[in-house]
């Protein structure tokens, strides 16, 4: 089939506005817009502005009433706890009625916030349902992290309630939720005015009496008492969400997404860019926690009448290699959505893919990898292993889906190694060098979208429109900053390179060194310090420390470098999995003073590296190359 890319693209850019006018034709409006796009509004302009919509009535409500009560909506598969749970959409739409009376009992309503600390389990989804469908603007905040980043995301969003649960189950470890969620909130200065906790019943916990309610029995009770909760219709301009991201230093941007676009946005994508049907399996292999699972665990598929596997486990250890083949041929998922890393694990447990063939796969069609880059051997071993096409794309979490892709349901382009596709439309990327000029095709640069963004991108950051435009706008006006580096072909093909702020990319987790940095220097004997991420075979990246430490430190350096990795995982948490922290005399600089971390980078990735003309002292550089080398990293300079 020839591809309608170019047509619907240039369709968009003729008529941006009555391109989304159209698209938001398959979505169901209390009230229509005023206007499809109002520059006027908010720091870049505002889409459908006038409109009044509720997102959870578009998930489940018009669902269940349009012929799709029994299809089932959610399937919780747990390989972890080897149990599957299967809920229909009346089924999905009955607990999320009961949970949005409980909060409602609590006095949650239209742009109150809800922080959701939760494990990979279907409450998590209900929670973030059961806030769309008051109104209130849902915080979900992954469970890998520890309690100060909780504590800095409840000071920021200021929930009134957090609903959370007493664990999350990682391979081997029972990962006890509710002592980071009090030691977040003794932490915090906001205070919830109550908490909603899940019992898992693989590890209970303590409730706070006052403070705390069970939420089996909450919602039991308003499930008992008929309770009813109608959709609440809000502006499609109102946030459905804040999702924290990593920023350039400790404190993490809220990136707001708004009801009306997000909607609009999602829902073209399922059918256009990911090539699914209402009523067929999609599988996004991530996490609640991150913009994936936001996007394309709960609202995509629902939006679309799609059934969405919620999965809680690893690609590989639960128990094997062959988990993800095992949950595609019991399901009959269409498509499956993950990141590169998860494939590299797998690959690297079973290189032949013996166990591919122990499954039936006949229903399965594509499998989508992003989060990061999808590395050439990774995505044709994919390929050759599953038979399917496999399609990369690149997006971040503020704009809440793809930028760039092959658009399945258009019609497939030519597959190029190594880039994650073309253009989509609402998306005008360009590469410009760091005065703002376009660079010529084929050369390396910024990659930018040309305001305005489209539907379903952030407006702004959560009580931050400064922030947003000094962030984003600032550098390249007229431009939002994407903080990528990359080149356009001369087919139009987008190719990422790397990130031109702090920002790496760990088992498909952006991470910020910078707010590791912050932690490194919290302790009592660093003088100075400096986080790179270097290339790992299987997580893309991880991070590696370097510290100076004070004057007339005489302890053990390997003790301390112990406590600096124990000091990461406690305030940022176990993802954040930093292993290795260096001590080291100096650091790298050059006579401005500007520390060296990219040829610090290049040393530790093997890299050919040249010594800085500015730099203060080369003799530290081969210094740093001796210390990683004794730890087995890099090698001296060539
Ligand atoms: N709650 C608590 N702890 C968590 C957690 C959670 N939700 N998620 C991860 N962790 C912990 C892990 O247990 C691990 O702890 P450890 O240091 O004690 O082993 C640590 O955080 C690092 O986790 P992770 O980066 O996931 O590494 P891993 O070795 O456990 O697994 C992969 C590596 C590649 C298998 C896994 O990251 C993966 O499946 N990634 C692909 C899918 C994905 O999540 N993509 C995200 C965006 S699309
Ligand atoms: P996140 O906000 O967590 O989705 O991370 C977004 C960042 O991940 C992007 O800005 C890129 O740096 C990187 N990324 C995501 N997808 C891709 C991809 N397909 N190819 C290369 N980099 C990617």
């Amino acid at each position: 089939m020839a591809s309608r890319y170019h047509e619907v693209y240039a369709a968009w850019k003729a008529d941006p506005e009555g391109f989304w006018a159209e698209a938001a034709r398959a979505i169901d409006w209390v009230k229509p817009w005023d206007k499809v796009f109002d520059p006027a509004t908010g720091v870049y302009g505002r889409w459908f502005v006038g409109a009044e919509c509720n997102t959870c009535f578009n998930a489940l409500d018009r669902h269940v009433a349009g012929g799709r009560a029994d299809q089932v909506a959610l399937i919780h598969d747990s390989a972890i706890t080897g149990t599957i749970r299967k809920f229909t959409y009346a089924e999905v739409k009955r607990e999320v009625v009961a949970l949005a009376s409980v909060l409602k009992n609590q006095g949650v309503g239209k742009g109150d916030r809800v922080i959701i600390y939760m494990p990979m389990v279907p409450e998590a989804a209900f929670a973030m349902l059961a806030c769309a469908r008051l109104g209130a603007v849902h915080s979900v905040v992954f469970g890998g992290f520890a309690a100060r980043e909780l504590a800095t995301r409840i000071d920021d969003a200021a929930p009134k309630v957090i609903v959370s649960a007493s664990c999350g189950l990682e391979p081997g470890r029972v990962v006890a939720y509710k002592p980071l969620l009090d030691g977040a909130i003794e932490m915090a200065r906001h205070k919830p005015r109550r908490c909603i906790i899940l019992q898992r019943e693989q590890q209970r916990c303590e409730l706070i009496e006052g403070r705390d309610l069970d939420y089996a029995d909450q919602v039991a009770r308003e499930r008992a008492a008929g309770a009813n909760v109608d959709c609440v219709p809000v502006a499609a301009t109102d946030p459905l969400y804040v999702l924290y991201t990593s920023g350039t230093t400790g404190q993490p941007k809220g990136v707001v997404r708004d009801n009306g676009g997000h909607m609009v946005a999602l829902k073209w994508t399922m059918q256009n860019e990911f090539g699914v049907e209402p009523g067929e399996v999609f599988w996004a292999a991530s996490d609640v926690g991150w913009v994936v699972g936001h996007s394309y665990i709960v609202y995509a598929p629902l939006l679309h009448g799609c059934t969405t596997v919620l999965f809680e486990g690893k690609p590989v250890g639960t128990p094997d290699a062959g988990t993800y083949w095992r949950v595609i041929a019991e399901h009959g998922v269409a498509a499956l959505f993950t990141a590169p890393t998860a494939f590299r694990a797998i690959k690297g447990q079973d290189p032949q893919g013996a166990l591919v063939s122990k499954y039936d796969l006949s229903g399965f069609r594509t499998l989508f990898l992003a989060g990061e880059r999808a590395d050439p051997p990774t995505l044709e071993w994919a390929e050759d292993k599953l038979k399917v096409p496999v399609i990369d794309h690149w997006w971040q979490t503020e704009t809440g889906h793809p930028i760039t892709q092959n658009p399945v349901g258009l019609g497939m382009l030519p597959v190029k190694y190594g880039s994650p596709g073309v253009p989509m439309p609402g998306f005008d990327v360009r590469v410009l060098d760091d005065a703002g000029h376009p660079v010529p095709t084929g050369t390396l640069g910024n990659v930018v979208l040309k305001l305005p963004l489209p539907p379903g991108c952030l407006p702004t950051l959560w009580n931050a429109d400064q922030r947003f435009r000094d962030a984003y706008l600032a550098e390249f006006p007229g431009h939002y900053k994407t903080a990528d580096a990359g080149l356009v072909d001369e087919d139009g093909y987008l190719f990422i390179m790397a990130r031109t702020d702090d920002i790496i990319n760990v088992a498909g987790h952006r991470l910020s060194t910078g707010g590791m940095e912050e932690v490194l220097a919290e302790h009592a004997d660093v003088a100075e310090c400096a986080v790179i991420g270097m290339a790992d075979a299987m997580k893309g990246q991880v991070p590696c420390g370097f510290v100076v430490l004070n004057a007339g430190v005489a302890r053990d350096p390997a003790e301390i470098e112990r406590e600096i990795v124990a000091l990461v995982r406690e305030r940022i948490g176990a993802v954040a999995a930093l292993r290795l922290v260096l001590v080291i005399k100096r650091l790298p600089k050059t006579r401005s003073g500007k520390i060296l971390r990219a040829t610090m980078q290049k040393i530790a990735d093997s890299e050919p590296w040249t010594m800085p003309a500015t730099i203060d002292d080369p003799a530290i550089l081969d210094e740093i190359a001796a210390a990683l080398a004794s730890r087995g990293v890099g090698r001296a300079q060539a």
